[in-house]
């Protein structure tokens, strides 16, 4: 069975972006792949968070892993710090990487003008240490949202060239994108990715913990615009477009569908169609990740996990340093 591998970083509340971009294409993905999904949380060391805030988030997030469907017979659930082998090949892949690679990188210099304040040397070498997340498990498909594009292609290429120089080591992995989903905007500002480490743009974003009241608020308060006609276009109705998607990727029913359904609705019924949609998944979910949380399941699934990545990552990092000379 090939492999499938993504992450996602504790670094503030879980997102509907987080969910529809990935969290709901991994579920989707399991019958298919051998999933290795983990939590990145040495990559949230690169921005401030208080310790406790850290753990509650890791713990939501496997939580959440959970509770959206993830099956501990199909997919791999581990905390990327119990498995030693990403640190240790985020270094090699550091000695592989060119600062002119780095230095494009469009998050490094979103983060750094947003944390203008802790610019640290992590923030910049990222990218290397998610290539050696990838790489260490031989994956075919990398399932993630459109902002980690680039990352993706920084890894296909690291692994075409140590591959090259060294011989035949690594799988040389695909980015994967859900068909809806893959880039969901702010509710305020659509024009602006939905994002979990945005302080100010709390009434755009929709977190998977957040009431009913509190979403459906949320939802008829997005910004539209003065056209006053349902029609997918991300460039003059940017904010109709991603409640269409945000329909269609709840629904798993396609754009066209969904467009054509509402298309004689006026905005304030169809954002109250997408309220609903978005109320009754949610509330589902949060159902469960309750019941998750209250039965230390959490525990439970990184447990079995870290011995089954590890054993994985270890056989990985062996080759390569085989390949290196590291050893006699
Ligand atoms: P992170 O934690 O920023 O995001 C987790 C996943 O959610 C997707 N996503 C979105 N998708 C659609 N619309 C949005 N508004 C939205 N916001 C976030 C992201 O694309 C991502 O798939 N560097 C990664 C974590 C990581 C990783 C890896 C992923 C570390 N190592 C190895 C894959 C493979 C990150 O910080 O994602």
């Amino acid at each position: 069975m090939e492999r499938a591998l993504s992450g996602i970083t504790p670094s503030g509340k879980l997102t509907l972006g987080n969910y529809l971009g990935a969290i709901k294409e991994f579920v989707k993905m399991q019958d298919e792949f051998e999933m290795y999904i983990f939590v990145s949380n040495l990559h949230s060391l690169t921005i401030e968070q208080e310790r406790n805030s850290r753990k509650k988030n890791t713990r939501d997030l496997v939580a959440f892993y959970l509770a959206s469907g993830l099956d501990l017979s199909k997919t791999t659930i581990f905390l990327q710090s119990d498995v030693l082998m990403h640190a240790q090949l985020g270094w090699i892949m550091q000695c592989h990487t060119y600062m002119g690679e780095l230095s494009r990188m469009t998050q490094f210099k979103d983060k750094a003008q947003k944390h203008s304040d802790n610019i640290n040397v992590g923030l910049f070498t990222y990218p290397p240490l998610m290539v050696a997340d990838i790489l260490l498990y031989d994956p075919k498909y990398v399932p993630v949202g459109e902002d980690q594009r680039q990352h993706v292609e920084l890894t296909r290429d690291l692994a075409q060239r140590f591959n090259k120089k060294y011989g035949d080591t690594f799988v040389v992995p695909e980015l994967h994108l859900t068909k809806s989903g893959a880039k969901i905007m702010s509710l305020a500002n659509p024009t602006k990715k939905m994002s979990k480490s945005d302080d100010e743009s709390e009434k755009g974003c929709i977190y998977l913990l957040d009431d009913a009241k509190t979403i459906t608020k949320k939802i008829k308060s997005a910004t539209t615009d003065s056209i006053g006609k349902i029609n997918y276009d991300e460039v003059n109705q940017p904010g109709i477009s991603n409640l269409l998607t945000i329909y269609a990727a709840i629904t798993q029913e396609d754009i066209k569908s969904v467009t054509n359904k509402f298309k004689d609705y006026n905005y304030g019924d169809f954002k109250e169609e997408v309220a609903k949609v978005v109320v009754k998944e949610l509330s589902q979910l949060q159902e469960r990740y309750h019941h998750i949380i209250d039965n230390n399941e959490v525990e439970k699934a990184l447990e079995l996990g870290k011995e089954k990545a590890l054993k994985v990552a270890y056989k990985k990092l062996m080759k390569v340093h085989k390949k290196l000379g590291l050893g006699i």
